[in-house]
């Protein structure tokens, strides 16, 4: 199969490889982007176990010398201890600002391998390997690295382009199907926002047939956001359709539902919203929950708007200020829609009506 590269415009110019079959060929294309040095290898618990031997054995192969490090798979390990022990390991082996760091999984091993890699000797080279579709559109593009505190999800990080990015879309067979679908929802959000090929296949639920492609149109669109605004102060807010009430429904939720759950019941309760103040086109919502639910995602939630909003509020915001969300004028093309944070509460309760 070939591969697709899509070309990452930002403070460091870099590309995205996506194909089938990459992590074996690792050893080749860091090569292409890197001298042999020695490799901090980056992985979590479950997928060290599926692919870290492979990846091990093609940088070996091309003369680099590799250093796996594993920790317990999950979010609760993406903390400043877990960090620690990962910069401990990279400095007792003696990694210099000519050696590197590769992350090989989610979104948590990116975040946290990148983290190490922005702070690690005031900042080395890094790769990005995702292993689930959520890292793969998402995570592993754009430069964003955190770790969690416990006042809150990504409070500390740094931003830190990656030299390359390998997304091998076999590692995505042996994903859970509710990860798998976790990722969805970031693509179709890609879709909402400005792809009519994105839309096409999510409502046919072909995704996985058409893996390849849906992960190059939706790094396609993130890199060109990235492009325009890297450390986001401007347009990269569109990539938070479906946040701001995704963001309060999964801290309602104490984190027992999965972040691309969540975005999906915010990105149909934002339309609703919109639908109901004349922003958004009729007929947007129906069509937008039949394409979640086509591809197995949730589109509603049995919180109250109180509640919700006592979680939006928690979220760095106060009454008084303004807070700008982005909403569909249609499936396809948004718009940003800045209102006092006064009012969050009865677009909330817009969006979980459903009677019109
Ligand atoms: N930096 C950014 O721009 C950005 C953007 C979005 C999300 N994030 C962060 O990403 C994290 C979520 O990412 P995630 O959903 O990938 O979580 P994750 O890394 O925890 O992966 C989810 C689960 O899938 C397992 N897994 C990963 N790849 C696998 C594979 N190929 N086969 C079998 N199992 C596999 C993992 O071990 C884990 O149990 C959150 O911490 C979030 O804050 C960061
Ligand atoms: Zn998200």
């Amino acid at each position: 199969m070939s591969i697709q590269t899509i070309h990452v415009t930002a403070s460091r110019d870099y590309d995205v490889l996506i194909g089938s079959g990459l992590l074996k060929e690792t050893g080749k294309h860091l090569r292409a982007v890197h001298a042999p040095c020695r490799v901090a290898v980056i992985s979590d618990s479950n997928v060290a176990a599926l692919y870290m031997d492979t990846v091990l054995a093609s940088l070996k192969e091309e003369g680099f010398e590799t250093l796996p490090f594993r920790f317990p798979a999950g979010e609760r390990s993406k903390t400043l201890d877990v960090v620690s022990g990962m910069l401990d390991f990279i400095a007792n082996h003696h990694l210099t600002r000519t050696d590197l760091i590769v992350a090989l999984g989610g979104g948590v091993t990116g975040d946290m391998a990148g983290f190490a890699a922005a702070t690690y000797l005031r900042g080395i080279d890094y790769v990005q390997i995702p292993t689930t579709l959520l890292a793969a559109v998402d995570s592993s593009v754009g430069g964003k690295t955190a770790v969690d505190l416990r006042a809150g999800k990504n409070l500390v990080g740094a931003f830190k382009q990656p030299l390359c990015v390998l997304c091998d879309i076999d590692t995505f067979d042996t994903l859970p199907e509710e990860v798998f679908r976790d990722g969805c929802a970031e693509c179709i959000k890609y879709g909402v926002l400005e792809s009519p090929s994105l839309l096409k296949i999510f409502s046919e639920g072909t995704a996985k047939e058409h893996i390849a492609d849906v992960v190059a149109e939706s790094v396609r669109i993130k890199a060109d956001y990235v492009a325009k605004d890297e450390f986001d102060t401007g347009v990269r807010r569109f990539l938070n359709l479906g946040h701001t009430i995704g963001h309060a429904v999964e801290r309602t939720a104490k984190y027992s539902l999965m972040h691309g759950h969540c975005v999906a019941i915010g990105m149909v309760m934002i339309s609703r919203a919109g639908e109901k103040l004349g922003l958004t086109e009729p007929g947007t919502t129906d069509a937008l929950i039949r394409i979640c639910e086509t591809n197995g995602l949730p589109v509603s939630c049995d919180y109250s708007a109180e509640a919700l909003l006592e979680s939006a509020l928690s979220d760095k915001k106060r009454r008084g200020e303004q807070i700008t969300l982005i909403l569909p004028k249609k499936l396809g093309a948004c718009m940003e829609h800045t209102v006092p944070v006064s009012e969050l509460e009865s677009i909330l309760r817009l969006g979980k009506e459903t009677s019109v």
